[in-house]
């Protein structure tokens, strides 16, 4: 089977066209600090719209737990799409419903309208498939074709991911097919040396990944709040730092294959570490062995790679032909923490061959370190996706559009 795509659904001029979106784009103070999810989702409604046809936008954004939650209201993500669109964006506050149906029916050609937060609806994450599925009849209503285009949301299965494509004629947007496209590249016959680059704070989230990817990378860089795990199992003592004291085992067996399998899995040898985890805390660098034992004392903990580590990274990275890179490797919102994700997103840039920045919080640091998105080959706008891809998962979201 093979992924079914906008052009299939042949003109939808004068129809009504559902389009699931990921804008789940992080906020701070009602302010919308990187758009990149906003700008990734142009292309498709764009194409939609010159056709004629009267689009629906319908996404998430954050987790409200099934409740309306002011902070996660969507107006504001409303507001940024008219800009980029060029055009007046309608903005209903309510998912489904009189509101919602009024909205709908009031659309002309070439008219868009943004519906409120699916995840208001306690059904649109439910576990059980019944309320999945009865949310998205009614979602349903509002539509005569659905164009699945949120690529960040589908390893999810939810009601308008999973059940509302299989309700109405549905296809993948421009965004899944790009996406697909690139990520393809990296699980079939990625160019040589292949280097992976994994930070964030949580390695309970990256061990799918990593053990997918050992037997199939030249080089496996880890950085981040989860290197302190790596750290701790090789019998550093890591202070403060974030630790999964349960991972330690899995850990050392990654360790052990990687050495066996010739994969260098590259660690840090210097972190920088503070006295507290503060944009203004004391900070400062040592060797991965002296972490309890600065002049911080024991209590400290590691909020960045070090100097030496991050241009150990930089080396590795700029001398291989395909990378992809998810999570920060350190707090880069604090400036004294930024040096090691800065120095990385660097290195990327001066890939020659295929670069690949995977996830929401990769992409917006790269973004708020002042990078742009042409100075990298793609920036994926899924974090959890991307990786459930690398990993070789069945992604609900993908099946449901025959792929
Ligand atoms: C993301 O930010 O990775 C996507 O929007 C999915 O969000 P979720 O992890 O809350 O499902």
């Amino acid at each position: 089977m093979t992924l079914r795509t906008l052009d299939q659904l042949g003109d939808l001029g004068g129809r009504r066209v559902i389009v699931r979106c990921d804008l789940n784009v992080p906020l701070a103070d009602g302010e919308i600090t990187d758009d990149g999810r906003v700008r990734a989702s142009l292309q498709t409604l764009n194409q939609l719209l010159d056709q004629g046809a009267r689009v629906v936008v319908i996404s998430h954004l954050g987790r409200p737990d099934g409740q309306p939650v002011e902070k996660y209201s969507l107006r504001p993500v409303a507001q940024r799409l008219s800009e980029l669109l060029g055009k007046s964006v309608g903005f209903v506050a309510q998912t489904v419903g009189d509101d919602a149906t009024a909205a709908v029916d009031q659309l002309e050609d070439g008219q868009v309208t943004v519906l409120e937060n699916l995840r208001f609806s306690a059904a649109e994450t439910s576990k059980d498939a019944g309320e999945r599925r009865a949310f998205a009849e009614q979602l349903a209503q509002l539509g005569d074709v659905f164009v699945s285009d949120g690529f960040g949301v589908v390893h999810r299965e939810q009601a308008s991911v999973y059940e509302l494509p299989q309700l109405l004629p549905s296809a993948a947007g421009t965004l899944i097919s790009a996406e697909l496209e690139v990520l393809e590249r990296l699980t079939e016959k990625p160019e040589r040396p292949y280097a992976v680059v994994l930070g964030g704070s949580k390695v309970s989230d990256k061990l799918g990944v990593i053990e997918h990817l050992l037997p199939r990378v030249d080089s496996l860089l880890i950085g981040g709040g989860m290197l302190f795990t790596f750290l701790a199992a090789q019998g550093h003592p890591v202070g403060k730092s974030l630790l999964e004291a349960d991972q330690l085992d899995r850990v050392r067996g990654y360790v052990a294959e990687a050495q066996e399998r010739g994969v260098r899995l590259v660690l840090p040898t210097d972190v920088v570490v503070a006295s507290a985890f503060a944009a203004d805390a004391e900070h400062t660098t040592v060797a991965v062995d002296g972490i309890e034992s600065s002049e911080l004392g024991p209590e400290a903990l590691g909020l960045d790679i070090g100097p030496d580590t991050a241009a150990a990274f930089a080396e590795i990275i700029s001398s291989s032909s395909t990378v992809f890179w998810n999570g920060p490797m350190g707090v880069f919102e604090f400036d004294a923490f930024a040096t090691g994700t800065r120095v990385v997103a660097q290195a990327l840039t001066e890939v020659d061959g295929l670069a690949v920045v995977g996830g929401g919080d990769s992409a917006s640091a790269v973004r708020s370190l002042g990078f742009t998105d042409d100075q990298f080959g793609h920036i994926s706008t899924g974090g959890g996706a991307s990786l459930e891809f690398l990993e070789g998962k069945t992604l609900p979201g993908l099946e449901v559009l025959g792929w």
